[in-house]
């Protein structure tokens, strides 16, 4: 939600900072804007809608200097407006930031009260006018900037800088990330890595309560109260050729295809095929101590990722989970005892109801386990432990990679905690591990139907509602494919539990409903063939996600997406998931809608 970065050091800026906001994008793209200082003065340009309008502007009116910051908006307070898009700007400061500020009319209130006039109708701008304010009572800089952040209430990272100071950036950070970029003589801020990676893979990751001096001959990190922190780097590992398209038409169409490769990275090096020893590097049992329950809390398609896992969970290790939502978990007072396991999932690391709930769990003194992308992410330093899965940067704000190795990882651990609990042997851990080694080359298999996927979508792409069936493990599949569909293409898609669909959804069927059946053979093969029959009797047009042998469904379907066969359950999930994200995508692109960035959306929700 927003994407802020900011410069200084010894080069032209402008160019950076925007180049830096392009890999931000995914964050929010109402607005966009850049202020730097040049001859002692604020220089802003901002502009409405996507980057493209702020670059063209500034292409006609280029802006100089080598301190600078910039931001892309996901709107939360005021409509996308020139005057609503960062920076603000207020005499001789400017501000971008990420995150909101709960207490903000109160503060306005009173800052009018001086007879000040606001321009914008957002939160942020407070902040500017304290700032201003605490310089003009003659504070220092940084001193100022101290201040007016002990005056906010919610969550906030900030770039500032400051005509009179043009050598001095300053970041503050509280529940919203940032990242410090660590160069030769130059300093860089980001809301998230991939902005940084063609600067630098040094970098610092922000606490909670810290603030940042930057300036070209160093940084200064200070708490709230002004005393000097230590501060150790980090170098991230991902490569700059990771956060690009690399020929592909869109990140979602690249992050769909890298899906083997993902896939393999996770699982690689965590376990043994011969001994059926599984390790994850960065926990070991011991230190969970007696478990009795899991619970997965997680946002969207992470949410459909915990789904999967209780089944998982529970048939290999026969141990109670229950899956919440982030935004219903706290507020629902849920009943949590100490000898269980909260499992917090999440691709950003940085999803504001998932964080939530994993500091609920932790006030009541339960461990915490985050499943994550995103190396030094608020959930990946803030859980007990954390298992990470190997991804890469997720562009795209439809997640699919993420969803998969996500999988990938649950899987595993269920391997892990069904060895631990004996509830499986290790000839049948071994097995389990055996077939995740083919995975990759079925996913490769199941991605060669593309071409087929892509021929269907002018046919479907004018269909106004869609709905999903799965059952039993493949219903969170269904889930995440109607969200897939619903989010890039606009198209209404709901997904039922197909067992549900005679109680109530099934009086939606007619001719202009088609309806994607996903119709593994397994366990459920039969009933989901007579759901099947049901949606056909009533004129439904069936889209059937099936393998190649199943003919009775084929025969029946109006158009059939044959996945290759494996007769693991669990990790066919993962196979039935390529199909519906290719539907989605190819539908999508039919339709031309904005794939990588679609309206309303932003990757990371770090707000409630
Ligand atoms: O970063 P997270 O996994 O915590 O994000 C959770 C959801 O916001 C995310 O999965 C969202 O639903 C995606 N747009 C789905 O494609």
């Amino acid at each position: 939600m927003c994407g802020i970065v900011g410069y200084v050091g010894f080069q032209e800026c402008p160019l950076i900072l925007l180049d830096a906001l392009k890999r931000l994008e995914y964050r929010g793209y109402d607005s966009a804007g850049i202020a730097v200082v040049h001859d002692k003065k604020i220089l802003f340009h901002r502009a409405v809608g996507k980057l493209i309008n702020l670059e063209h502007h500034l292409l006609k009116h280029p802006l100089k200097g080598t301190i600078g910051i910039g931001h892309t908006r996901w709107a939360t307070h005021g409509k996308p407006s020139e005057l609503n898009a960062h920076p603000h700007v207020v005499d001789d400061i400017a501000v971008v930031h990420n995150g909101i500020i709960e207490n903000y009319v109160a503060l306005k209130q009173e800052i009018q009260q001086k007879g000040i006039v606001f321009s914008s109708q957002t939160d942020t701008e407070v902040i500017a006018h304290l700032i201003a304010l605490f310089i003009k009572e003659g504070n220092r800089f940084e001193d100022a900037v101290r201040k007016a952040i002990s005056r906010l209430k919610g969550s906030f990272a900030l770039g500032i800088i400051c005509a009179q100071q043009p050598h001095k950036l300053i970041a503050v950070r509280k529940e919203s990330p940032l990242i410090i970029g660590i160069g030769d003589g130059e300093y860089f801020i980001a809301s998230d890595a991939p902005a940084l990676l063609p600067y630098t893979k040094r970098v610092y990751f922000m606490n909670d309560g810290e603030m940042a001096i930057l300036s070209p001959d160093g940084m200064e990190l200070v708490d709230f109260k002004g005393n000097i922190l230590p501060f150790k780097t980090t170098e991230i590992p991902w490569t700059p050729l990771l956060a690009e398209k690399a020929g592909y038409k869109h990140f979602m169409q690249k992050e769909i295809f890298e899906q083997p490769r993902v896939i393999t990275d996770t699982f690689r090096g965590r376990f043994d095929p011969e001994t059926g020893e599984i390790n994850f590097e960065e926990f070991d049992l011991g230190q969970i101590g007696d478990l009795k329950k899991i619970w997965i809390v997680a946002c969207g398609t992470s949410y459909h990722a915990g789904l999967v896992g209780k089944y998982m969970l529970e048939r290999l290790c026969r141990l109670p989970v229950e899956v919440d939502l982030g935004s219903e978990f706290r507020y629902r007072k849920p009943i949590i005892d100490r000898d269980m396991l909260l499992i917090l999932i999440s691709q950003s690391g940085e999803t504001a109801d998932t964080l939530a709930a994993m500091r609920e769990g932790q006030k009541k003194g339960v461990k915490t386990l985050g499943i994550c992308n995103v190396l030094g992410s608020t959930l990946a330093r803030e859980c007990d432990f954390v298992i990470y899965t190997h991804a890469g940067p997720e562009i795209g704000v439809a997640s699919t990679k993420a969803f998969t190795t996500q999988l990938t990882v649950l899987y595993l651990l269920s391997l892990y905690f069904a060895a631990w609990l004996q509830r499986l042997s290790s000839s049948e851990v071994k097995q389990y591990l055996y077939d995740l080694m083919e995975l990759s080359s079925k996913i490769e298999a199941a991605l060669s139907a593309a071409e087929e996927i892509e021929a269907l979508a002018p046919k479907y792409a004018k269909f106004k509602d869609f709905l999903y069936l799965g059952r039993g493990l493949y219903y969170p599949i269904a889930l995440e494919g109607a969200l897939k569909l619903k989010e890039i293409s606009y198209i209404h898609a709901e997904a039922y539990a197909a067992g549900e669909m005679k109680h109530g959804p099934i009086a939606l069927i007619d001719e202009n409903m088609p309806v994607v059946v996903l119709a593994p053979k397994g366990d459920t093969y039969e009933k989901i063939r007579s759901n099947m029959e049901e949606v056909l009797s009533r004129q439904g047009k069936v889209i059937a996600v099936t393998e190649p042998d199943c003919r009775e469904i084929a025969e029946k379907a109006e158009d059939v997406i044959k996945v290759p066969e494996i007769a693991n359950p669990f990790l066919k999930t993962i196979l039935y998931t390529i199909p519906l994200q290719l539907l989605a995508y190819y539908m999508a692109v039919f339709k031309g809608t904005d794939v990588d960035q679609p309206r309303n959306l932003a990757k990371s929700v770090t707000v409630e």
